[in-house]
């Protein structure tokens, strides 16, 4: 297979059907923009095994994405998408920046589910930006905002009942989205305790990467409970 990009937690292999491409979930771990990166064995097979269950629910609720099938091992078949540059966060509850930004209390429950545009970038640190600057910088039209926010609402209605029937909080999360050959707009990447905030609802206890983030303990025993609580079986190496 003939590797297309390799970003920090995932690699894309192209495949031998044409518009299909092969999305391996690696080991690696990284926070505060890559200055913090350790290689956690199992992780990779964890975080693609818990997307592609996710990516199946919302297939069951008549969401478009990305996900064909998942293959062996960390690795999940997906459709190749033309990926639009900026990325939506949705927030049910202030947490991380938003807190920062606003001044809000961690953990208090937002009035409802906000959708936020940030434009991908690294070396900007993926900067707030609102419809004007995606639609002036081409990197999103009006229209194109609009579908993603409203697939992302979408979305978070069938995550939130999804996590809130195995004892999960779902806090905020990041989706990204891509143009399929047709030209419609699907949910692309991971969604993943990566890319996720999820705490324990009764314990309040961290269930995603701010546990790698701020040294809370094991990340892969954590994502190995998520994945437990969710139903999803998981072939690790020891
Ligand atoms: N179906 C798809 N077709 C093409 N590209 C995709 C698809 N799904 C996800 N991608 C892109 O593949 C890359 C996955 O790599 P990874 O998430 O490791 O990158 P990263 O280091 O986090 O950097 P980035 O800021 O680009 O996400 C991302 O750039 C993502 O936008
Ligand atoms: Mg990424």
């Amino acid at each position: 297979m003939k590797a297309l990009y390799e970003g920090k937690c995932k690699e894309l292999f192209s495949t031998e059907i044409n518009g299909e491409l092969i999305q391996l979930f690696k080991d690696d771990t990284t926070a505060f923009d890559g200055k913090k990166h350790e290689v956690l064995a199992n992780k990779g097979v964890l975080n693609c095994a818990i997307s592609s269950f996710i990516f199946e629910k919302l297939h069951q609720s008549d969401i478009a994405t990305h996900y064909i099938r998942r293959e062996k091992n960390a690795e999940m078949r997906v459709h190749h998408l033309n990926m639009m540059p900026v990325e939506i966060v949705v927030r049910n509850v202030a947490a991380g920046s938003i807190c920062r930004r606003l001044g809000l209390k961690e953990g208090s429950v937002l009035p409802r589910p906000l959708t936020e545009l940030f434009y991908k970038s690294d070396e900007l640190g993926d900067p707030l930006i609102n419809e004007e600057h995606a639609d002036m910088f081409g990197w999103a039209n009006k229209e194109d905002v609009a579908t993603m926010f409203k697939i992302a609402l979408n979305v978070n209605q069938a995550l939130c009942k999804l996590f809130n029937n195995v004892g999960i909080q779902l806090i905020d999360y990041k989706l990204e989205f891509g143009k399929t050959k047709d030209g419609s707009i699907v949910l692309g990447d991971e969604i993943t305790p990566d890319a996720c905030r999820l705490w324990d609802q009764i314990t309040g206890k961290k269930l995603d990467k701010d546990v790698f983030r701020q040294d809370l303990g094991g990340l892969t025993e954590v994502y190995h409970e998520v994945a437990s609580r969710l139903g999803v079986t998981v072939e690790m190496s020891s």
